[in-house]
């Protein structure tokens, strides 16, 4: 399974933050938004990682996510030139995905998941779509998915003004290889995108669309907002100082996959002199 990281948009809801710097590159409490979604990759057992941004944002992200070898893992990069939807990042990832399947995550998006790797990733099929809904009390902003008493799916919507339900569809998806096909079957929707709800719903038609539901020990947070921003920082602050464990730590999955060792980790932590440097010593010890 490979991966892609969509890192695109203009980050307007952001304003002023967001004017010189890419959204994903802003801090959540202490480490760069894009080290979230990466290291959701990651701990699904992904290493070979194509992250899609603008042109003006890619020296960024280069120059903090380089290859990728550091941490064991292949990181290669292509842009999105214009907004024109989630789905598209499939046709620009095309070459990239070849005979694979391929996972997609947004570049905002973070997760707390523990039981992720252990659980959730041996259970996705190989044949078909897997997609997570998640409980949240204002649907409307989200991709929205709707269930009968038999979990069985009676509708997908993009942002409905009247939400069927409360379970958003976050942005983790994971698709098998006819995914370039389906879109491209796919037409730009009113606001000119290709939409990442459309193609779930192709996928839906065909019957072969799961959705797995995100229980209650987990997290889904939003970043589109500065309240949102300032909740999630809040939230990896309060479960980090009252842990003693990292959310969205990519040296630390990187190490629990085996892709790095006992001394490419030590490596990694020599010029971090701070607690986060610390943290990844005491990785060796654990
Ligand atoms: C996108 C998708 C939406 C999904 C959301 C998750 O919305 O279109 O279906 O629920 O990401 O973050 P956007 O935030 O791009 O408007």
């Amino acid at each position: 399974m490979k991966g892609i990281l969509l890192a695109g948009g203009a980050g307007t809801r952001l304003y002023p933050i967001t004017i010189p710097i890419s959204k994903q590159i802003i801090p959540v409490y202490d480490k760069p938004m894009i080290y979230y979604p990466l290291s959701t990759l990651i701990a699904s057992g992904i290493n070979e990682i194509l992250v899609i941004t603008t042109p003006k944002d890619l020296p960024l992200f280069k120059s903090l996510l380089l290859d990728g070898k550091q941490w064991g893992c292949s990181i290669s990069y292509a842009t999105q030139n214009q907004p024109k939807g989630i789905a598209e990042a499939f046709l620009i990832a095309q070459d990239f995905i070849g005979k694979d399947n391929v996972s997609l995550i947004l570049g905002d998006n973070i997760f707390y998941f523990p039981s992720l790797s252990s659980i959730v990733i041996p259970s996705i099929k190989s044949i078909g779509a897997s997609i997570f809904a998640y409980h949240v009390s204002d649907p409307s902003r989200y991709g929205v998915v709707e269930f009968n008493e038999q979990n069985k799916i009676m509708s997908i919507e993009e942002k409905p003004e009247k939400p069927k339900s409360n379970y958003a569809i976050p942005g983790f998806y994971f698709f098998d290889n006819n995914v370039v096909n389906y879109v491209k079957q796919l037409k730009p929707s009113p606001r000119g995108e290709l939409e990442i709800t459309d193609l779930i719903k192709k996928y839906h038609e065909q019957n072969l669309l799961n959705v797995i539901q995100m229980n209650k020990g987990t997290a889904w947070l939003d970043t589109g907002t500065v309240s949102s921003l300032m909740e999630a920082s809040q939230f990896v602050q309060v479960l980090e100082n009252r842990q003693g464990l990292k959310v969205g730590c990519v040296e630390e999955q990187a190490y629990c996959k085996k892709y790095i060792n006992d001394s490419q980790l030590k490596k990694l932590a020599k010029p971090y002199n701070n607690g986060y440097g610390q943290y990844l010593i005491s990785l060796l010890n654990d």
